[in-house]
């Protein structure tokens, strides 16, 4: 047998029953009044993840960097930019949240620097065919005087994946011109990154986040190809796989830094954020020898009726089963509109890349029940779930953000087509009435917060019954007590409205259709939204039963 084809025991680890609470630094508490988080103000708010009752939590980045696209274009991998903070701050925040049992996840960006980056930097000095231009993907281009770009790829944000240097090569960045894709065939590239892992893993961390993992090595002749170029392949098996996702090559990468976080020991993971489709090709990322985990954005793309998340959860799970890896779950993160608002959307259109004004409006209530049902069926299921700030608090998209506010360069790349994923980042509120509701000390704030967000703030639903913080909190606890995430989930319904399974003592039903139905037998332990007056599960609610 092939390593390939060698399915793993079952692994065990923290991760594997994990809830993995995703903190974008910009946005999540500031500090010192400058309207942009910071490290110090994640370390103040601390004791709010140890009372939700989180595992861990994992940071976007937040190194230095000239913001081009919101800190994943790193200029130095190994310090913290003055905006978020000191080196000694990462140190602290780490030392604190260990203090309370929650482990640390950072972000790692190994598919390009900042053009800000003193490797970039030294390329752009040196001739065409230097060493310095190794590191990178440099090339001619194509027609006369190779004024065309060297192939037809378009960068996700937008525009042209290639910018021309005064010299006349052009270099490839599959995001923005500010992002540089490093040269993965270099000896050198591959040893610095090993280098930077040592760094963080000697800091204390307990894993990595790996950033468009998918995307490391690109085929060797960087052929054209046609098509769209959304980071999101969606790939059929038998299909030609884009050529610059998800080729063979990046495996024996994580292979080597699999060997080296097992050398620290400590149960150090590693995770993937690969855009890659079907489940069985994404399942290759997390073989016994390679990351822990991968997240499932097959799982936050499918559409919200029975039958598309029956089929989604089952496909999960074999997927994973089948290399010994936990499957993971997940609905929002700070790429995508906030699921208590994207869920409102009407059923099965494409998914939309952010809402602005004069775009049609979400229902917000609509969200926010679809929301909490979809987050309650999430935490009942085997395997380890990522949550991302603000989603405790049911917290929606802003969907009304005036354009000239945003910062996305997915706005301006895109010709103003497409609004970019602003919406979903916007500082959080904790305290309903205080400046800012509450992030930092002061008015200020990157992006601008709705006034309609008062309601959302934590001050208002901590101890609230019924509030959403309250049933994360209650599904969080309920969660561990019933040992969830081991599984093994048992179906009882699969129908066109409903789903049932068993999964640690208690029967887990989903209503996706239009009329009540009647609730398990058992006590009810938890339910998304109130049961009706004849004890039924109303339309768009998840209920936990006890049987
Ligand atoms: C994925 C990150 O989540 C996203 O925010 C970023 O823009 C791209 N990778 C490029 O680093
Ligand atoms: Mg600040």
């Amino acid at each position: 047998m092939t390593q390939q084809e060698t399915a793993g025991a079952p692994a065990t680890g923290w991760w594997t029953e994990a809830v993995i609470y995703q903190i974008y630094p910009r946005s999540f508490a500031d500090s010192d009044g400058d309207g942009i988080g910071d490290l110090p103000g994640i370390t103040a708010r601390l004791d709010h993840l140890a009372e939700l009752g989180v595992d861990a939590v994992w940071l976007s980045p937040f190194y230095p960097s000239p913001q081009a696209d919101a800190g994943y274009d790193v200029a130095d991998y190994r310090d913290v930019d003055p905006l978020f903070g000191r080196l000694g701050d990462a140190d602290k925040m780490i030392a604190e949240a260990k203090a309370r049992g929650l482990r640390v996840i950072v972000d790692l960006v190994p598919n390009h620097t900042s053009s800000a980056h003193r490797w970039f930097q030294a390329a752009l000095a040196a001739a065409p065919g230097s060493p310095e231009r190794q590191r990178y993907v440099f090339r001619d281009g194509k027609g006369p005087q190779g004024a065309a770009p060297p192939n037809d790829w378009q960068s996700v944000f937008g525009g042209p994946a290639w910018t021309r240097v005064p010299d006349g090569q052009w270099y490839l960045h599959l995001f923005d011109t500010g992002q540089p894709d490093l040269n993965w065939d270099s000896p050198e590239v591959r040893a610095e990154f090993l280098d930077i892992l040592r760094f963080w893993l000697d800091r204390g961390v307990d894993g990595f986040r790996v950033d468009v993992a998918h995307g490391l090595i690109k085929q060797a002749d960087l052929a054209d190809w046609q098509e769209p170029h959304e980071i999101l392949s969606g790939q059929e098996v038998d299909k030609p796989r884009p050529p610059m996702w998800d080729q063979d090559g990046v495996h024996e990468i994580y292979r080597e830094w699999r060997r080296l976080l097992d050398s620290y020991g400590g149960e150090r993971i590693l995770v993937a954020e690969a855009w890659v489709e079907p489940a069985e090709r994404l399942a290759h990322y997390v073989r016994p020898d390679e990351m822990h985990q991968a997240f499932n954005f097959e799982y936050l793309l499918a559409a919200w009726t029975a039958p598309a998340q029956y089929a989604v959860i089952t496909r999960s799970l074999e997927a994973t089963d089948a290399v010994g890896a936990p499957t993971t779950w997940v609905l929002s993160n700070h790429d995508v509109v906030r699921h208590a608002s994207r869920l409102a959307l009407p059923i099965g259109a494409p998914r939309p890349n952010g809402i602005g004004i004069g775009d049609p409006q979400p229902d917000a209530a609509l969200g926010l029940r679809r929301a909490r049902a979809a987050s309650l069926l999430m935490l009942a299921l085997p395997g380890s779930a990522y949550l991302y700030q603000g989603e405790e608090l049911g917290l929606p998209e802003h969907t009304t953000l005036p354009d000239e506010a945003r910062q996305d360069p997915t706005w301006e790349r895109s010709g103003h087509t497409e609004r970019g994923r602003d919406g979903c980042r916007v500082p959080i509120p904790w305290e309903a009435d205080a400046p800012s509701y509450g992030f930092g000390p002061t008015d200020a704030s990157w992006l601008p917060q709705p006034p309609s967000w008062a309601e959302y703030a934590l001050d208002r639903q901590r101890g609230v019954p019924g509030s959403t913080y309250e049933l994360y909190r209650t599904a969080l606890r309920l969660r561990r007590e019933h040992g969830l995430a081991r599984g093994p989930l048992e179906w009882l319904s699969t129908g066109d409205e409903v789903i049932a399974f068993r999964n640690g003592g208690l029967t887990v039903l989903t209503n996706f259709g239009q009329a009540a139905v009647s609730a398990p037998a058992g006590e009810v332990v938890q339910s998304s939204a109130p049961l009706d007056e004849d004890g039924r599960v109303p339309t768009d609610v998840t209920v936990w039963v006890r049987a």
